[in-house]
């Protein structure tokens, strides 16, 4: 079913009694908070959203939905106008895949693009998870593009039109803007990184030749211009932004510039110069990413560049009304405005509408990707390799036949929390539709050594070169590969330390001017800008390194089988193909693979599993 326009979904008489926040969300808990610095011009940012509009409904700290947020840029602006300053909502991509509100229905995303619609967003453009296939990237075209229509930016996507069968741009290249109070003039862009995974029906340009095209050459030498501001499913710590920073510094050495990226779902922020930052707003709706700037000239009051010393402040909003409620200096009564307050009943329409909240069955502990050590009792990827996995590779047509499995830990999105498995778990710990694919018969050792070949991918394929493509191409949950694409920089941020927000927790631990014995373990976010950037004082996390890819294999044997099956995800089939080749295995892939286990997927092993294993009275 179609969701029609908001108002016919909701009764009156619900919409007056509805709580804002979703009506199974965690209550947040009381934390201390850091104040926002407002400025001149100031942001809300989300990025790789992955359909988490609902909120989180087991965490509290995350527990608000799309509809608070729209209460919250509403609260926002209004606070902006009062003091005649400015405010941008700004989405860097990644909206889909990943939570039962997109996934789940049929076709994909019906529900979410309507919601999504919901929040005044100024400047918006598209991740690689917009363009995996084709379906998704028309969908993008059709719907959310003229949803956000002059708001959408794609410096360096074409479309295939579906009509016309010609090559478009999915959105304006850039634009130009002057803020309604202040009046600073903006030349926006909105970039995707270097991604080549992409259906064959979108072309992403590499950011490297964008810039050198004539139209970004003439936009970067407009002199009418107060602040660049770049957006895009890139990571603020890369050789894209990197080359983008360098290409308008060696034209405009002295104006303003403020990224936004995304990709790695974690909080960062960076310092290009002292006039050049970057930010990057977490992931799955946790965080909404403030940023404000100070000191820019505007149409109204120019500045002498060399004079001008812009002031830039970050802040990682934690996604819970109390930090909403603090922001706005506002409460529970305050608050929420009416169209926030249908958005939240619209989302909670939609879950019903979906089944969502249907349970599979229960899971007996907490299982983690990165918080618990792997191998470990209590980690997502060993419960996969002993548990799961060995029960449910099987293919009839194989009779019995030993197989290995392999499968990319970022296959897996999210950690799983004792308690109810429901069909948005199912979507949230791995959304992918990829199947399985195997080649029979293949000698276990040579088997065996595909796997250490992909786990130790870094070392063997950085020095040989031998495609650039795979390289690029992480098999490891994004939020590690923002550690391990660091070394990878190159340009003035190499220096900058590692990594932040989710894998930077392990040492820190914030302790000035905070004595409180019993804070929230959350994001303790180290960035360039120091260690205040968290709106919530937490205590540290400790995370854990996972390898590329787990193997599991099938039946009980006391002997080493001498054959076995090599089954494997097919979304990593290049990889394997090109480990395959490294361990000796003459097989070509395109000829010899076939399709294992017809129409099974991960996510629907998983909850097939968790269906006939984690009983709910066991809880
Ligand atoms: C895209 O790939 C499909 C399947 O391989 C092929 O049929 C189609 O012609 C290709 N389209 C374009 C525009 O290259
Ligand atoms: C909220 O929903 C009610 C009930 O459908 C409707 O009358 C009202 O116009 C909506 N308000 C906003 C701001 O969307
Ligand atoms: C393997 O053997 C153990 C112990 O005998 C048993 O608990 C387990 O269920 C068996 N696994 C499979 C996949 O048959
Ligand atoms: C796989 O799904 C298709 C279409 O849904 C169906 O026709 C086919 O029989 C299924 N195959 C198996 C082996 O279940």
């Amino acid at each position: 079913m179609l969701p029609g326009p908001l108002s016919s979904l909701l009764f009156a008489s619900l919409a007056s009694s509805v709580q804002a926040v979703q009506p199974s969300a965690p209550d947040p808990i009381v934390a201390p908070l850091r104040d926002l610095k407002w400025g001149q011009l100031n942001f809300l940012h989300t990025t790789d959203t992955h359909g988490w509009l609902a909120g989180h409904l087991q965490e509290p700290s995350y527990s608000a939905d799309w509809g608070d947020y729209v209460s919250f840029a509403a609260r926002m602006r209004e606070n902006a106008e009062s003091q005649g300053l400015d405010l941008l909502v700004i989405d860097t991509g990644d909206r889909v895949e990943g939570n039962g509100l997109y996934d789940s229905s049929e076709p994909k995303g019906i529900y979410l693009s309507e919601i999504l619609r919901q929040q005044h967003i100024d400047l918006i453009s598209a991740g690689n998870h917009e363009l995996y296939k084709q379906s998704t990237s028309e969908a993008e075209f059709f719907t959310t593009v003229p949803h956000f229509a002059g708001n959408y930016l794609a410096s360096n996507i074409d479309i295939l039109h579906p009509v016309t069968q010609r090559y478009m741009p999915l959105g304006l290249r850039f634009r130009k803007l002057v803020t309604k109070n202040q009046g600073i003039r903006i030349v926006a862009f909105g970039f995707l990184f270097d991604f080549t995974m992409n259906a064959n029906n979108t072309r992403v340009q590499r950011v490297e030749d964008t810039i050198k095209e004539s139209w970004f050459q003439e936009a970067i030498r407009d002199k009418e211009v107060d602040l660049f501001l770049v957006i895009g499913h890139v990571p603020v710590r890369s050789i894209e932004y990197n080359a983008i920073y360098r290409e308008i510094r060696g034209i405009r050495w002295d104006t303003p510039i403020q990224f936004f990226g995304g990709h790695y779902h974690i909080r960062d922020f960076v310092r290009y110069d002292s006039k050049a930052y970057g930010l990057a707003s977490g992931r799955f709706m946790e965080t909404i990413g403030f940023m404000s700037i100070d000191g820019l000239s505007t149409s109204h009051q120019q500045i002498k560049p060399a004079l001008a010393a812009p002031r830039f402040n970050r802040k990682y909003i934690d996604n819970n009304v109390l930090s909403f409620y603090h922001h706005t200096g506002l409460n529970e009564e305050s608050f929420p405005t009416e169209h926030g307050r249908n958005v939240s009943l619209l989302i909670q329409q939609s879950r019903t509408d979906l089944q969502l909240d249907q349970v599979f069955g229960c899971a007996p502990r907490n299982l983690w990707m990165f918080r618990e050590q792997y191998p470990g009792d209590d980690s997502v990827y060993s419960w996969l390799e002993k548990e799961v996995l060995p029960v449910s590779i099987r293919d009839d047509s194989r009779n019995g036949k030993m197989a290995l499995v392999i499968v990319n830990t970022g296959a897996i999105r999210f950690d799983i929390f004792k308690g109810p498995f429901t069909q948005d778990t199912t979507y949230i710990v791995s959304p992918f539709t990829s199947g399985f694919r195997y080649v029979k018969d293949v000698p276990f050792d040579k088997a065996s050594f595909v796997v250490e070949v992909l786990n130790r991918q870094h070392q063997i394929l950085a020095d040989g070169r031998h495609n650039a493509d795979l390289v690029a191409w992480q098999l490891a949950p994004p939020e590690q590969s923002a550690y391990t694409h660091d070394s990878m920089d190159d340009g003035p941020i190499r220096s900058s330390r590692a990594y932040a927000g989710l894998l930077a927790n392990q040492a820190s631990f914030i302790t000035s001017g905070y004595l409180e014995p019993n804070l929230i373990p959350g994001y303790t976010t180290t960035d360039d800008g120091g260690k205040d950037g968290d709106d919530t004082v937490h205590s540290p996390i400790t995370v854990y390194r996972v390898p590329s890819c787990i193997q599991a294999l099938t039946y009980n044997s006391s002997a080493t089988p001498e054959n076995v099956d090599l089954v494997y995800v097919d979304f990593i089939e290049p990889y394997v193909a090109f480990a395959a080749k490294f361990a000796g295995l003459d097989v070509d892939f395109s000829k010899d693979s076939d399709v294992f286990m017809p129409n099974k997927t991960l996510t629907s092993l998983i909850s097939d599993w968790v269906k006939e294993n984690w009983p709910c009275d066991d809880v």
